[in-house]
C-alpha cells in the first residue's frame, strides 16, 4: 500500500514508534527514524531489520528545538528525495499535581509534545508542498479528551495537538497535505508490560475500557497506516481514538482494581 513512499517517524526509537514503523515498513514504506540519540535510532533500525524489513535510516533530532528540527530535516534531505508521510510520535509525560509541577517541567512537556509537532510539521509541509501532497499524523492521546489526573502539561499538550491538527488540516489542504491525529488509550509497550502482568491492573482495565484490554503499538500503527494511505484520501482534520472504547465511557473511575490512568508508568 505504501510502496515508493517515505515515512518519517519522530520518537521512532520508542515503544510505539517502533510499532508504527513496522506496520508502515511492512506495507513498503521507506522509514526514517527521528529520535534524540543515535542509539535510539539504531535500536529501531535494528528492530526493523530483525523482522526482515528493508533497511531504514536514523537521524538525531530534538523536536523541542526549532533549530535542531531544521538541521535534522536538512539531513533527511540528504537521505531521501521526498517526504510522503510524517508521524509525530515523540512525546513525554509528567506525573505531578498542579501544585508540584515546576514551570520548567511544564515548559519541557509542552515543548516536546506540542511545539515539536509544529516544528516538524512545518518542515515536512515545506517539502510536501513542493511535491503537492502528503500525510501528517500526530500521536495525541485519550488524555486530550478525558483530562487524566496528575498530568496538567500532558493533557494540555495532547489537547493542544488536536487544535494544531485541525489548523494544519485547513491551512495545508490547498497542497493536498492531509493532517490527522490518532488518540491511543493505554498500550502494552515494553514500558507498561510489567503492569499488565498484575491481575489487579487487568481488573482495573476491565472497568474502564469497554473492550476490556490494553491496546498494542500495532493497533495504533494500523490506524496510522489507514490515515496515511490512499484509503483516507478524503480524510483530514480528524482525531481517531484507538482506545478500546475508553473515551466513549463516562464513568471511567469506577471499579475495585487500580485505575490505569493513575499508574506512574502509563504514558496515556
Ligand atoms: N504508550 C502509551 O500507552 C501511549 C498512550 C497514548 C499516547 N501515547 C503517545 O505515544 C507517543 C510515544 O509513546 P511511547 O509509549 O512510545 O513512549 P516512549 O517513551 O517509549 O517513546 C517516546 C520516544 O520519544 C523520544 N523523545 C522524547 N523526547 C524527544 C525529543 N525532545 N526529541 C525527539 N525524540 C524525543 C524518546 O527518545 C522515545 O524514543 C507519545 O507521544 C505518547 O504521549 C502513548
Amino acid at each position: 500500500m505504501l510502496f515508493g513512499k517515505t515515512a518519517l517517524i519522530t520518537g521512532g526509537g520508542g515503544g510505539l514508534g517502533i510499532g508504527i514503523a513496522k506496520v508502515l515498513a511492512e506495507q513498503g514504506a521507506r522509514i526514517v527514524v527521528l529520535d534524540m540519540t543515535a542509539e535510539a535510532c539504531q535500536h529501531a533500525c535494528d528492530a526493523l531489520l530483525a523482522e526482515g524489513l528493508d533497511p531504514s535510516d536514523g537521524v538525531q533530532i530534538d523536536v523541542s528545538s526549532a533549530d535542531s528540527v531544521a538541521r535534522a530535516f536538512v539531513e533527511v534531505d540528504r537521505l531521501v528525495d521526498r517526504i510522503d508521510i510524517l508521524v509525530n510520535c515523540a512525546g513525554v509525560r509528567e506525573v505531578s499535581s498542579v501544585f508540584e509541577l515546576s514551570a520548567a517541567e511544564w515548559d519541557r512537556v509542552i515543548a516536546i509534545n506540542l511545539s515539536g509537532p509544529f516544528y516538524c510539521a512545518r518542515e515536512a509541509a515545506l517539502r510536501m508542498r513542493e511535491s503537492r501532497g502528503g500525510s501528517i499524523v500526530n500521536i495525541s492521546s485519550v488524555a486530550a479528551m478525558l483530562g487524566m489526573p496528575h498530568r496538567p502539561a500532558y493533557n494540555a499538550s495532547k489537547a493542544g495537538l488536536m487544535g494544531l491538527t485541525r489548523n494544519l488540516a485547513k491551512d495545508l489542504a490547498p497542497w493536498k497535505i492531509r493532517v490527522n491525529a490518532v488518540a491511543p488509550g493505554l498500550l502494552r509497550t515494553p514500558l507498561t508490560e510489567p503492569y499488565f502482568d498484575d491481575p489487579a491492573f487487568e481488573r482495573g482495565l476491565d472497568h474502564v475500557v469497554p473492550l476490556g484490554k490494553g491496546g498494542t503499538p500495532r493497533d495504533v500503527g494500523q490506524a496510522v497506516l489507514y490515515l496515511s494511505s490512499p484509503m483516507a484520501e478524503f480524510v483530514t482534520g480528524i482525531m481517531l481514538p484507538v482506545d478500546g472504547g475508553w473515551s466513549s465511557e463516562k464513568g471511567y473511575t469506577v471499579g475495585d482494581g487500580p485505575s490505569p490512568y493513575t499508574s506512574s508508568t502509563s504514558s496515556t
